[in-house]
């Protein structure tokens, strides 16, 4: 028996046991079968979701737009600067209201209490699409890649993120990996680690899946045997650019290179959940070239677009892990 999500809120992975995400890690790799094989799956034909943006997207609006469709619902799109939403209505209305008229509501934007309040407020399914804290439909889509490179059990396995472990996906990926009884290491200065009371509850998790936390200013001990290696930009939305600054010179001994990436285990994989600035072919990278002079930020071209990474594999499961947890937490059978 799976484990039912319907009727179900999906905020956080702390509020996920690792069998409930376990399940939709199967669900994903089976739409993503019946994907390949052009196999219709109007699962959920005549209903209607909401996708609200207040941050910017390429892979989370497109992903909840293409799913939303091959599952057969409307999808109506909602970006910040257009809807009444925090200006001139409250957050508990617009959520009230918006319920009365879709069967689900996904959130981007700030504060991880936005997002709860909307899910207390609403009648209907809320999804995060990310938050200031947290990045949970990412989480879904990497579990997803490192299972088709590594096999289904990820146990034992030694994760390690680079850079700015502070920030929502990392944040989100320490969760994630202690669930699944795996290594997390955390590398970087320590202003840019996790928050504390976190890192415990995470180890309070581990104790019992058999993984663990560590956190890490040093690269070799971090990487040598990493069998995941996971990163980041250094500058998140919603921080100020004045900050690029400060974090280039905390970050940069942290940037994933071939020297790093030949510490690790021989069948290691390189993950980023995207956008990466690893060339001068974004306006943002051109800017920092400009004012600090780096070409490559939290990654190297090499690395990138080495036979190690798959970050277009990971980009494309979060589509599948989108309809995965739209499906699950909608359908009454499963
Ligand atoms: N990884 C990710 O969430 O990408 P977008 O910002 O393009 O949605
Ligand atoms: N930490 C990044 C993730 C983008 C998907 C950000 O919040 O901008």
């Amino acid at each position: 028996m799976h484990p039912s999500m319907y009727g179900r809120d999906f905020l956080k992975m702390l509020d996920l046991t690792p069998d409930e995400i376990r399940h939709l890690v199967r669900l994903a790799a089976s739409f993503k079968e019946m994907k390949r094989a052009h196999q219709p799956h109007r699962y959920l034909e005549g209903r209607n979701i909401v996708l609200l943006f207040e941050k910017t997207s390429t892979r989370t609006r497109c992903s909840f737009e293409v799913a939303g469709r091959d599952l057969g619902m409307g999808v109506v799109y909602v970006d910040g600067s257009s809807s009444q939403m925090g200006k001139k209505e409250s957050i508990p209305d617009t959520a009230r209201v918006l319920s009365r008229m879709f069967d689900g509501i996904e959130y981007r934007g700030y504060g991880q209490e936005i997002v709860e309040e909307l899910a207390e407020y609403a009648d209907c399914p809320v999804w995060n699409g990310l938050t200031t804290e947290s990045h949970p439909t990412q989480m879904i889509a990497d579990l997803l890649t490192m299972q088709e490179n590594f096999g289904r059990d990820l146990s034992g396995l030694r994760f390690v993120f680079m850079g700015d472990a502070q920030n929502n996906v990392g944040n989100s990926l320490m969760v994630t990996c202690v669930k699944m009884g795996m290594h997390f290491v955390a590398c970087g200065p320590e202003k840019q680690m996790p928050d504390p009371a976190l890192v415990e509850k995470c180890r309070q998790i581990a104790a019992e899946t058999g993984g663990s936390v560590t956190l890490t200013p040093d690269v070799a001990e971090a990487c040598t045997g990493a069998h995941v290696v996971y990163t980041d930009v250094w500058v998140s939305m919603g921080e100020p650019a004045e900050i690029w600054g400060e974090r280039i010179e905390l970050l940069s001994p942290y940037a994933v290179t071939q020297e790093v990436m030949d510490m690790t285990a021989e069948n290691s994989i390189f993950l980023h959940c995207l956008p990466a600035y690893h060339d001068l072919k974004t306006g943002v990278g051109k800017d920092v070239y400009e004012k600090f002079g780096k070409k490559e930020l939290e990654v190297t071209d090499e690395v990138f677009e080495g036979p190690k990474s798959k970050v277009f594999d990971e980009a494309e499961n979060r589509m599948h892990a989108i309809k995965a947890i739209m499906y699950a937490t909608l359908s009454p059978v499963q």
